[in-house]
C-alpha cells in the first residue's frame, strides 16, 4: 500500500494530535504518501482532502483537539453519502483509511472495509466506553483534568465546610468519575452504571456528617444525573450547604497526557503497518499493557463490562 489516509471522527479526544503525526511520520518511514481527511467522515464526501508531509505534523504532539477537524456526519449514515465517498477515495487513489474516533466512528469503518477500501480504527473517546481496549486515547487527559478540579474544590469545600458535587462526563460509562473520583478521594461515586436513590445517598452523607465529615466531594457522572438537581435534593435533606459545578466540555480539550501521547503513538504506528500489509477491517486497542488488534464487528459487538472490583474499592476506601 502506497497512499493512505487519515480521519478523526466523532468527539475529539487530547492525543488525537499525536496519533495523526504518528501515522504520518511512520507512514512516510515505510515509503507511504498520507493524506489528512478534514472533518470526519465529511472530508471524505466534500472531497475535502490534502497530503500531510513530515512538516505539517511538526508541533501538535502536545496540542489538545485535532488538526484535522472532526465532525459528526449523518451523510454517511446514508447509502447516497457512502457512495460518494467511495467516488472520492477512488479518485483519490486512496488504499487504506485510518479513523481515529470511538464505536460511532468505527461503524463507518467497517462499512469502508466492507465497501473494498482497507480501513483500521483507533480508539479516540475520552468516555474510555469501547469494550475492546483497555484505554481509550484521551481518557487519561480526561481523567486528570476532572481530578485537578476535584483537588481545587476540594480546598474550598473543606475551609467552608460544604459538599462539592462535580458533574463529570461519561453518558453511558462512568470511566471519567469513577478514576478520578478514586485518585480525587471523593467521598461518593455515581455513575449510569450503578443505581442509587436520593434517600440511601442522603442517609450516607448524614451519617458520615454525624461521625464529624463536615465537607466532601461527589463525583457524578452526567449519565448518572444532573449535578444541580443532585445538590438541590441534598440541600432540602440534610445540614450541608451542598454546591454544583459541570465541568462539561473542559474535560475535552487540553495537551495531552504522556500516557494518551504514547498510547497514540503506539496504535498510530500499529494502524499504518497492518495497512502496509493490506490488512483492513480492525481495530487497534490495549490489553494488558500490550497493543492488540481485532476485527471491527468483532469489537464492537462486545459488550461493555463495569468494573465492579474497582468500584468496590471505591467504596470502601471513600466516606
Ligand atoms: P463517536 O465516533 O465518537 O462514537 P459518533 O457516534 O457521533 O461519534 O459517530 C461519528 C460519525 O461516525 C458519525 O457522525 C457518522 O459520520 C459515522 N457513523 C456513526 N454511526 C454510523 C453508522 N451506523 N454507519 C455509518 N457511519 C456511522
Ligand atoms: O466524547 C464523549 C462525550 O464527551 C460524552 O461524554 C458527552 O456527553 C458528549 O461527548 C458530548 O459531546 P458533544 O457536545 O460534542 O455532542
Amino acid at each position: 500500500m502506497k497512499k493512505i489516509g487519515v480521519i478523526t471522527s466523532g468527539g475529539d479526544a487530547p492525543g488525537m494530535n499525536a496519533g495523526i503525526r504518528a501515522i504520518v511520520r511512520y507512514g512516510i518511514y515505510l515509503g507511504m504518501q498520507v493524506y489528512g481527511i478534514e472533518r470526519g467522515y465529511a472530508g471524505l464526501i466534500e472531497d475535502t482532502i490534502y497530503p500531510l508531509n513530515m512538516r505539517s505534523v511538526s508541533d501538535i504532539v502536545h496540542r489538545g483537539g485535532t488538526i484535522l477537524k472532526t465532525a459528526r456526519c449523518p451523510e454517511f449514515k446514508e447509502k447516497e453519502g457512502q457512495d460518494r465517498a467511495i467516488e472520492i477515495i477512488k479518485k483519490r487513489g486512496l488504499e487504506g483509511i485510518i479513523v481515529m474516533g470511538g464505536d460511532g466512528s468505527f461503524m463507518g469503518a467497517k462499512i469502508l472495509s466492507e465497501r473494498g477500501i482497507p480501513t483500521i480504527g483507533i480508539p479516540c473517546t475520552i468516555d474510555n466506553d469501547l469494550p475492546y481496549t483497555d484505554y481509550t486515547i484521551g481518557f487519561d487527559t480526561a481523567g486528570n483534568t476532572a481530578l485537578d478540579a476535584i483537588n481545587k474544590l476540594r480546598d474550598t469545600m473543606t475551609s467552608h465546610e460544604r459538599i462539592s458535587i462535580v458533574e463529570v462526563m461519561g453518558r453511558h460509562c462512568g470511566d471519567i468519575a469513577l478514576y478520578a473520583g478514586i485518585a480525587g478521594g471523593a467521598e461518593m461515586i455515581l455513575v449510569p452504571e450503578k443505581k442509587f436513590t436520593i434517600e440511601s445517598l442522603c442517609k450516607k452523607l448524614i451519617e458520615s456528617y454525624d461521625e464529624g465529615k463536615k465537607s466532601g466531594i461527589i463525583v457524578l457522572a452526567e449519565g448518572a444525573g444532573h449535578a444541580e438537581d443532585l445538590a438541590r435534593e441534598i440541600n432540602a435533606r440534610t445540614n450541608f450547604e451542598v454546591r454544583a459545578t459541570v465541568l462539561g466540555h473542559i474535560q475535552r480539550g487540553g495537551g495531552p497526557s504522556m500516557v494518551d501521547r504514547i498510547l497514540a503513538t503506539k496504535c498510530g504506528v500499529h494502524a499504518v503497518k497492518l495497512l502496509k500489509k493490506g490488512v483492513g477491517n480492525r481495530v487497534v486497542g490495549i490489553k494488558n499493557n500490550k497493543i492488540i488488534d481485532m476485527d471491527i464487528t468483532e469489537a464492537i459487538s462486545l459488550k461493555r463490562k463495569f468494573d465492579q472490583s474497582l468500584y468496590n474499592i471505591a467504596e470502601i476506601v471513600s466516606l
